[in-house]
């Protein structure tokens, strides 16, 4: 066999992109994949956006707050007003669902009851709304904030005490 030089600089250049194709797939084409695979993995891909609590309380909750105890302070005369107690009372129904993902390793359990607890009264809330029901409205408005108060007791040092 006659394996001059130009044979072997053929396969050299045959090799080097093999090669080359192999770590661009790694790169590139593997890495997304590689990614999108670890929450199946873990079984759940809800994950918080804001892991400090304080910022999620203060960019979630209060304005959503701030505007629904505007909206609550006397029955509601038109439309807008019931629409924007349906959208706030569902914002923070919703928003109890988001503190389970925020558990703290101490009294996780407390923790978890009261958040199901708003999201149980919220969605009342919205439910009653929904029905412009003023007084079942205003009954699960302040048993939900009994029960922000009640987290917030527990967890806050009694601080944040929220009135209707
Ligand atoms: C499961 C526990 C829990 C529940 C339920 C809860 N909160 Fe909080 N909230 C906290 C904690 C903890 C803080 C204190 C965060 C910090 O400053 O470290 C807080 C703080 C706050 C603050 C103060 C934010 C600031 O910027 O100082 C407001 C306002 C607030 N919460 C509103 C609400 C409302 C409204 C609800 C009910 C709809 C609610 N929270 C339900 C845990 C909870």
């Amino acid at each position: 066999m006659n394996l001059n030089k130009n044979t072997w600089c053929g396969f050299g250049a045959i090799i080097t992109g093999v090669v080359a194709m192999a770590a661009s797939s790694l790169l590139i084409g593997d890495a997304p994949l590689a990614r999108a695979e670890s929450p199946s993995k873990t079984g759940n891909m809800t994950q918080p956006v804001e892991d400090n609590m304080h910022e999620f309380m203060e960019y979630v909750f209060q304005p959503t707050y701030k505007r629904l105890r505007t909206a609550m302070a006397s029955e509601p005369t038109d439309n807008a007003t019931w629409k924007a107690i349906k959208s706030d009372s569902l914002i923070l129904a919703e928003g109890g669902n988001l503190l389970l993902i925020r558990k703290p390793e101490k009294n996780a359990d407390a923790w978890a009851q009261l958040s199901v607890d708003v999201r149980e009264f919220g969605s009342n809330l919205y439910q009653a709304a929904r029905k412009k029901d003023y007084k079942s409205a205003q009954q699960n408005y302040k048993l939900m904030l009994t029960n922000c108060n009640s987290c917030h007791d527990k967890f806050a040092d009694g601080k944040h005490q929220l009135k209707p």
